[in-house]
């Protein structure tokens, strides 16, 4: 496979050398990106005669743009890997700033990036490296976790790049992760859905997306084929294999059951709108009356329907449902549990205010029929691996069931 292997101005740049000769050993080819203060710790030379290709180390060189080489690369490589990651890089990815080859790199490409973070412990531990961390880590990018020991700078503690065979070992289990999901379709929605009255107006639902987002990053993370449907949202969605956007409860259900086949997991994150009206106006509806009324109708119940399917077929994916509740939320999540013919139900008390719709922060309990497991306040990132553990443990016995 092909791994584009950016370096930055660290003291570690000369450990990116045996990290680009240990990819080689496992049969990967290599192509070195340079930042301009990588070349003042390692030369360009070093990693040409490794690599045996140009190094790229200069945007505007004549040539480097003569098949604009970023878009190029951007859509060949099997991996972006960065080693060593200073916080200047690491700040410019999270920010989407795009200034120089490797930035601009990352932002074209769609394969699986990891980046090996390397600076002073203090540095790791500021604030803005954190929240550029979390940011990239809640968009799909994966990490090799810096070590501690004497740093370069004459510190002892957190920062320093990890080892050069940890690092090779993490780009393989990214290109080939081992776990029960790798090559596996997961079908994940996520976001509310806009029932339309006008043109103007729309019944919805304060879901952001987050949850449904980073179950669809955490599964592509674990090596799954990831289609995620996602309803009207704000926030960006993370580079997945596929993502389908839908507005109305009607076209999420189409897009699910067409998508619904050939999964091996569904996971219906999305906040679903229960009603919708009966009748979308062409016009704007003028004011007037001083009361109107609002006929509501059933939208079609997504889940229960791939249920029923599956109950019917005896076969079929793993199913996973959300429960957003304010009351006897754990009651009401085995009874939909039950009702949908579920092999798990995520129940969340949306009546906390750090929890549930539109914070980053999750306290779920997890419903199967296995028994009900409360887990702490968490983010939702972390929550979503939580539940990716139980999802890959249902795998196998409904592989049996099947
Ligand atoms: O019944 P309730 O709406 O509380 O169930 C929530 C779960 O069912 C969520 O997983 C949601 O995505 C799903 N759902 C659905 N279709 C609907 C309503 C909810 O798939 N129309």
């Amino acid at each position: 496979m092909l791994i584009a292997l950016g370096v930055t101005g660290g003291i570690g740049a000369y450990k990116a050398v045996e990290v680009a000769r240990g990819l080689q050993k496992q049969g990967h080819e290599v192509v070195a990106i340079m930042t301009s203060s990588a070349s003042r710790f390692v030369g360009p030379v070093t990693f040409e005669a490794i690599t045996r290709r140009r190094v790229i180390s200069d945007q505007w060189e004549p040539g480097a743009n003569a098949d604009i080489e970023h878009i190029a690369l951007a859509s060949t490589i099997d991996l972006l890997l960065v080693a060593p990651a200073t916080a200047n890089i690491i700040g410019k990815l999270a920010n989407g700033i795009a200034d120089d080859f490797l930035s601009t790199l990352y932002t074209a490409t769609r394969a699986p990036v990891l980046i090996a973070p390397a600076m002073n412990t203090n540095m790791f531990a500021h604030h803005a490296v954190r929240r550029n961390l979390d940011t990239l880590a809640a968009n799909g990018v994966r990490f090799v976790e810096p070590g501690e020991g004497y740093l370069a700078c004459g510190w002892i503690g957190r920062g320093r790049l990890a080892e050069p065979d940890e690092i090779v070992a993490a780009a393989e289990a990214v290109l080939r992760p081992p776990g029960p999901l790798r090559g596996r379709k997961v079908l994940v929605t996520a976001g509310p859905t806009y029932e339309d009255l006008d043109p103007v107006r729309y019944v919805g639902n304060r879901s952001s997306g987050r949850m449904g987002f980073a179950l669809a990053a955490e599964a592509a993370r674990r090596g799954a084929v990831v289609t995620l449907i996602a309803g009207p949202t704000s926030l960006d969605p993370p580079s997945v294999h596929q993502v389908v956007r839908v507005r109305r409860a009607a076209e999420m259900h189409a897009a699910v059951l067409e998508q619904a086949g050939d999964a091996a997991v569904v996971i219906m994150a999305a906040a679903v709108a229960d009603y919708a009206p009966e009748q979308r106006v062409n016009q704007k509806v003028h004011k007037g009356a001083d009361t109107i009324t609002l006929v509501l109708t059933r939208t079609p119940d997504i889940l229960a329907d791939l249920g029923a399917r599956r109950l019917a077929a005896g076969t079929g994916p793993v199913l996973v449902g959300f429960a957003a509740e304010t009351e006897d939320v754990v009651a009401r999540a085995a009874e939909k549990l039950h009702r949908k013919h579920a092999d798990l139900i995520v129940a969340n008390d949306v009546s906390r205010g750090d929890a549930g719709f539109e914070v980053a922060t999750n306290a779920v309990t997890l419903v199967s029929r296995d028994g009900v497991d409360p887990l702490p306040l968490e983010t939702k990132v972390r929550v979503a691996a939580e539940i990716l553990d139980r999802v890959e443990r249902l795998l196998a016995p409904a592989e049996v069931r099947a």
